[in-house]
């Protein structure tokens, strides 16, 4: 019972920069685009409390790159030590940052841009098959195109909660090609969860270890819009026997009847999506759900929450293997064929689409679309060492952050994979969350 080995490009120094090389130049054309799309006045507002304006994210990830790559890896001195505590995210709270002296938009780009400059000279003449824990097998290079895929991630949050015309437009995703059946079966059984061999896995991702995980049956695609209107329909949101307790002080407290972004117009649901109003898709996996609303819904439906490692069980065991792989499909990297990341398109698939990518186990979707809430919280797998700052992870363990699983078609191929983790607390719905459900044998 293992994963599967190291992928090819592991061990080999030139594919490594290549790949470093690729995922951070394709982090700097999406960040480029969600800056460039709107103008001074929209990069410099906040546009909810929640988070931060866009020109911070900007330098945030110019700031980042500079302290890894630049300060960390290549042992320069600061190019602006005065702004480093700006961009502390600990330091300043979200909704603070618009009252800082934040670098101006066009102060904002030069500064990345310029310290992009530098660091593809350090990934050139940086030696990655070995050498320090930092940049051994490219990781720093990795962690920080993830880092700034994140934030682009969190970036498009800022595009869904901004009001007016929109900014960004992208091509439908693909059509469901069958109704695969409602639910699968996954057999008990010990597996592999976590990785040690992912070279750019974080360090909240590591190490593999065996979980007995017994039998159980999970959703062969997230809830459906369709599905979870008959929840409201049926009353859910105002019956408090569906609810944990503080979810009901949730829903009593914010008046809460519907996912985020959803109203009703003379009988008909409609939703707001970067933009635009359009009447809410029944086949389309639900977005913009708290991990409250995604409980309670289980909990109407005689189901439940999948754990964490029920997810990824689901997710990654070959049962004819007995190993764990890195996707779903196999241990190839991801293809617009196989999974909605990237914001190639700006919403999920609808349930049933991507054949190509599914697990073992008949689940689909499970990569992409939406983040999956799960009924885990975020704590340490046995083993666990913070790397290379405890500020990413280990300081949000504990049972006040749920974790959610899989990614969502905002996120890129970088940072996403089967053992990917992601948290939040329990209450956050602006976030691009959806969930599957699953229940005991
Ligand atoms: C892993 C998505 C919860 O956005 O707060 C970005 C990622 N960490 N910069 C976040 C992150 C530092 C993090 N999440
Ligand atoms: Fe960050």
């Amino acid at each position: 019972m293992t994963e599967s080995p190291a992928p090819p490009h592991a061990g080999d120094d030139e594919a490594l920069r290549e790949r470093a090389l690729a995922a951070l130049l394709t982090a700097r054309e999406r960040t480029t685009l969600l800056t460039d799309s709107v103008d001074d006045h929209d990069l410099t507002a906040q546009h909810s409390p929640l988070m931060s304006p866009l020109v911070w994210d900007l330098a945030h990830i110019g700031n980042q790159e500079e302290l890894w790559l630049l300060r960390g890896v290549a042992g320069r001195e600061a190019m602006r030590p005065e702004i480093d505590g700006l961009y502390d995210a600990f330091e300043h709270p979200r909704a603070t940052r618009p009252s800082l002296p934040l670098l101006a938009p066009g102060e904002a780009r030069s500064y990345a841009s310029e310290v992009r400059g530098r660091a593809l000279d350090v990934l050139e003449s940086t030696p990655l098959g070995d050498g320090p824990a930092l940049v051994r097998s490219g990781f720093a290079f990795g962690m920080i195109a993830q880092h700034e895929q994140q934030h682009d991630e969190t970036m498009l949050i800022t595009h869904q909660l901004r009001s007016g015309p929109a900014a960004l437009t992208a091509p439908e995703p693909p059509r469901a090609v069958d109704a695969p059946p409602a639910e699968v079966l996954v057999p008990g059984g010990p597996f592999t969860m976590g990785t040690s061999a992912e070279p750019w896995a974080l360090d909240n991702e590591r190490p593999a270890h065996q979980r007995d995980v017994p039998g159980f049956v999970i959703d062969t695609a997230p809830v459906t819009c369709g599905a979870y209107r008959a929840f409201i329909e049926d009353g859910g949101y105002g019956e408090r026997r569906w609810w944990a307790p503080e979810g009901w002080a949730m829903v009593r407290e914010h008046e809460l009847a519907a996912p985020l972004f959803w109203h009703r117009d003379s009988g008909q649901w409609l939703r707001r999506r970067f933009g635009v109003t359009e009447p809410v898709p029944d086949d389309e996996p639900v977005l913009h759900v708290s991990w409250y609303e995604a409980d309670a819904y289980a909990r109407w439906a005689g189901r439940r929450l999948p754990t964490e490692a029920e997810w990824e069980k689901a997710a990654r065991h070959d049962p004819v293997s007995g190993r764990s792989r890195r996707y779903p499909w196999g241990d190839e990297d991801p293809t617009p064929e196989r999974a909605n990341l990237g914001q190639r398109h700006l919403r999920p698939a609808p349930a049933g689409a991507y054949p190509a990518g599914r697990a073992p186990c008949g689940a689909g979707q499970l990569i992409a679309d939406v983040w999956e809430w799960t009924a885990s919280d975020f704590l340490p797998y046995p083993g666990f060492a913070p790397f290379p700052y405890r500020e990413y992870s280990e300081v949000f363990f504990g049972p006040e952050h749920k974790v959610l699983r899989g990614g969502s078609f905002a996120v890129d191929t970088v940072a996403c994979r089967g053992t990917f983790r992601n948290w939040d607390l329990p209450v956050r719905r602006q976030i691009f969350s959806g969930f599957r459900t699953a229940r005991d044998l």
